[in-house]
């Protein structure tokens, strides 16, 4: 479906890559007018998700000044090591190159990469030229000066914790979360949404008690696939995997919990979804423990949630480095807080969830996202352009408009073209107004997942109970 997502999402207007009258160029992507909304929907069902758990909000800028990001390891270690074949100069990271000539080593460092690099006489995937070169390329843009743009957006967090702590009124656990933009150099940007060198990343930093890593109850829920780094790959709830010892705290269990519901809310379905802990040579050079939710697309897995305890690795650094105390009082004792983030990359979810959501009926598309996401919720037809059928239409369009505002007016080509288009772009309901309407106040409502048609009367439609059972609530 991969293949069939990205041909659609640039015809349809959901995304398209940046710049291509200029050619195009690798890891940088537009949202085209229906992409924006369903990006704006699956923002605000993050948003309004961890708002339930008294999440507090927080902007802070993309431009990033070095210190913070010596401060946070990003400059010494935020790096991938990049092969560089001297003949044709195509730069590669080493990790693809390796697979392009079938080594399973991997190189725990620089050192370990050159030794497996001079013993294994390996190929450039594009000439077959022998590469030699191999080096640590750091992840980082540097903008200009001692300015970079940041990787992440947790750290204008971290930095702001003393102030996000005084307006929390010393509470914990607390919950910080910031949507924004991060930036990643990336050695080979690749397979649309999934690689980018600019990015949509919603992130949460949950600040705890390191003596109380406990948050809220964790209750049974549908069981999920997860894959520990002690091995095996089952289906169990996350509750269970908790008190089974396989999450390592209860907080961290919760987040897991937490971003299943989300990525169900979103569309992403819970049979091609999984939690894959990372091995400890894998993980950020922050993390003590890290899973991915990942999300399958045709036969392959993609990291979509980053969940880590990033233990109290961030605000130690930063009170070394600024000076700034980090630690906090609880009644009996000090602690610097220990942090577990749950980081969502938006992009990879709306791939995913259009790869996934897409479903054939007679050989024609029909994407079937959750309706509160779709980015209409209706369309409004004229069964044909004429004058009195038109005026009708456009005064339900007008009338709809005031109570949701996701509807969309569209009398383009035949009713059959219109239900196909419509089906193809996610809009759950059609309403088609014909000769009957002028006759009795009824439309036709025509329904995306099972095409049914009922006859309802125009007064039902235009009351907010209809739209909110219809959307809002199913
Ligand atoms: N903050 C985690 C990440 O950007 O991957």
């Amino acid at each position: 479906m991969y293949d069939e997502t990205v041909e659609l999402a640039k015809r349809r207007g959901f995304f398209w890559p940046s710049f291509s009258i200029y050619g195009g160029f690798a890891g940088l992507y537009d949202y085209g007018p229906l992409g924006v909304l369903l990006k704006d929907n699956i923002i605000r069902t993050w948003k309004e998700s961890y708002l339930c758990d008294d999440a507090i909000f927080l902007d802070t800028p993309n431009v990033t000044p070095e210190p913070v990001f010596k401060a946070s390891g990003h400059i010494a270690r935020f790096s991938d090591i990049a092969a560089e074949c001297e003949k044709c100069k195509t730069k590669s990271k080493l990790e693809s190159v390796l697979s392009f000539n079938h080594i399973s080593d991997i190189p725990v460092n620089l050192e370990d990469a050159k030794r497996i690099v001079s013993e294994n006489k390996l190929k450039c995937p594009v000439c077959g030229n022998i590469i030699n070169n191999v080096y640590d390329f750091n992840l980082m843009f540097k903008v200009s000066g001692d300015y970079y743009l940041r990787p992440e957006t947790a750290q204008g967090i971290f930095v702001n914790f003393k102030l996000l702590n005084n307006y929390n009124r010393g509470k914990f656990p607390m919950i910080v979360a910031q949507q924004g933009k991060g930036f990643r150099n990336e050695i080979s940007p690749r397979q649309s949404l999934i690689r980018l060198r600019e990015f949509n990343q919603c992130e949460v930093e949950a600040f705890f008690d390191p003596e109380n890593l406990k948050f809220k109850e964790l209750y049974e829920y549908k069981k999920i696939k997860i894959k520990p780094n002690t091995g095996g790959e089952f289906y169990i709830t996350v509750k269970e995997a908790f008190e089974k010892g396989l999450i390592s705290s209860q907080a961290f269990a919760y987040f897991v919990l937490k971003t299943q519901i989300i990525l169900e809310n979103m569309g992403i379905k819970n049979e091609l979804l999984r939690f894959r802990q990372h091995d400890p040579d894998e993980r950020a050079h922050y993390a003590a423990d890290s899973w991915d939710a990942e999300a399958l697309i045709d036969d392959e897995w993609f990291e979509i949630v980053g969940i880590a305890n990033r233990t109290d690795f961030d605000l130690k650094n930063h009170q070394a480095s600024s000076g700034e105390p980090m630690k906090v009082k609880a009644e009996d004792h000090e602690f610097i807080p220990y942090v577990i983030e749950p980081s969502y990359g938006i992009d990879r979810i709306i791939l995913s969830l259009l790869a996934q959501s897409m479903e054939k009926r007679d050989n024609k598309n029909v994407l079937k996202i959750p309706y509160k996401i779709a980015p209409y919720h209706f369309a409004v037809f004229p069964l044909m352009k004429k004058e009195n059928l038109k005026e009708k239409a456009e005064y339900i369009y007008n009338e709809l408009k005031k109570l949701d505002k996701y509807i969309i007016y569209d009398d383009a080509g035949t009713i059959g073209k219109r239900y196909a288009r419509h089906d193809e772009i996610g809009t759950p309901f059609c309403i088609t107004i014909d000769y009957q309407t002028l006759e009795d106040d009824t439309v036709t409502l025509r329904s995306r997942d099972t095409t049914e048609q009922e006859r309802i009367g125009i007064n039902k439609i235009l009351e907010q109970p209809f739209i909110d059972s219809h959307i809002y609530k199913n």
